[in-house]
């Protein structure tokens, strides 16, 4: 098998004017989980789009299992699943013929989707509503339905776009379980999130996407220790202003978000011994994570 699973280079998508993705490159090995992430309207579902075949870049070259994409991309997709950033079920039907249907795309004959459809159930922990109407599912049993569909071609590629956003956690639990099962089997996943906790959970890699540009790109943790590096001390309560005139001199960054103040402070007890007996602060003392990295790419009110 080829080194690289997915390949983007210089990569350039407009819509009327205004450009959405703009000279991306990444590359994804085979058997990695790889993350795309970014706030709303950072070009995340464009670039699975265009990943797929389904919309056209402007300029660059994508790569997908082999093939060059948009030309090949009939044949690329044949050997990818897809989870869309909107369940696109049909709702008036059952489980089992959502299943039925989706599998015919792929060429299959009735017998053949039939005859897989129970380990589809059971991954989908759906067992039970093989006969249910989709409409009658919950939001978390739809997602795992439309991930469960994604895999009736047996596809060595996963696109997933947002498959957790709207879920409660215990259905996003029941979904990131699965999609490690998947990883664990070999297969290349490429998740587009705004979920941190998701991306550092399951992803190998990630980039980071601000306006349709990768602005950081490495594993999760190595990003957190670059960007990063330091413990985060949060300030609840008193004035974030004047506060931050009596820390900054022990911190490495300051950054007030709404109420809260972020300290970002390599030697945190001196942060700490400045705020002692202020009686009206609350500080909650942690180790960063990828939110303050992603906070720090995408913009959180800058005060230092
Ligand atoms: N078909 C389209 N026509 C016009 N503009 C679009 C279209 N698709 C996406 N956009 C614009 O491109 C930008 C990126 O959108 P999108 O890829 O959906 O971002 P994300 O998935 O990260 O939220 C947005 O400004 C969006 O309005
Ligand atoms: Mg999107």
């Amino acid at each position: 098998m080829s080194s690289v699973a997915v390949g983007f280079a210089g990569v350039t998508k407009s819509y009327g004017g205004k450009t959405v993705v703009d000279g991306l490159s990444f590359t994804v090995a085979p058997g990695e989980c790889f993350g795309l992430l970014g706030p709303n309207g950072a070009g995340k579902s464009t670039i699975t789009r265009m990943l797929l075949g389904m919309a056209r870049p402007a300029a660059g070259e994508i790569t997908v299992l082999g093939v060059p994409v948009p030309a090949r991309a009939r044949l690329a997709r044949k050997r990818i699943g897809v989870v869309p950033q909107f369940d696109n079920l049909d709702l008036a039907f059952t489980v089992r013929e959502n299943l039925l249907v989706f599998g015919r795309y792929f060429g299959m004959s009735t017998r053949e989707v039939e005859a897989k459809i129970p380990s589809l159930l059971e991954f989908a922990n759906l067992e039970n509503k093989a006969d249910a109407r989709v409409a009658e599912l919950s939001g978390g049993m739809k997602r795992r339905l439309t991930l469960a569909r994604a895999l009736v071609n047996d596809p060595q590629l996963l696109v997933m776009d947002e498959p957790t956003t709207g879920l409660d956690p215990h259905a996003r639990h029941l979904i990131w379980e699965r999609l490690r099962s998947l990883l664990a089997r070999g297969k290349t996943i490429i998740l587009t999130t705004h979920f941190m906790e998701e991306a550092e959970r399951l992803c190998d890699r990630l980039c980071v996407l601000v306006g349709g540009r990768n602005v950081a790109e490495g594993r999760p943790h190595a990003l957190i220790d670059e960007q990063i590096g330091c413990q985060v001390i949060e300030i609840y309560g008193g004035n974030p202003h004047e506060l931050s005139s009596l820390i900054k001199p022990y911190a490495k960054r300051i950054e007030v978000s709404g109420e809260t103040l972020f300290c970002y402070a390599p030697d945190p007890e001196h942060v700490r011994l400045q705020l002692r007996g202020r009686e009206d602060l609350r500080l909650l003392q942690r180790p960063p994570n990828l939110e303050d990295v992603f906070l720090r790419l995408t913009g959180r009110e800058l005060e230092k």
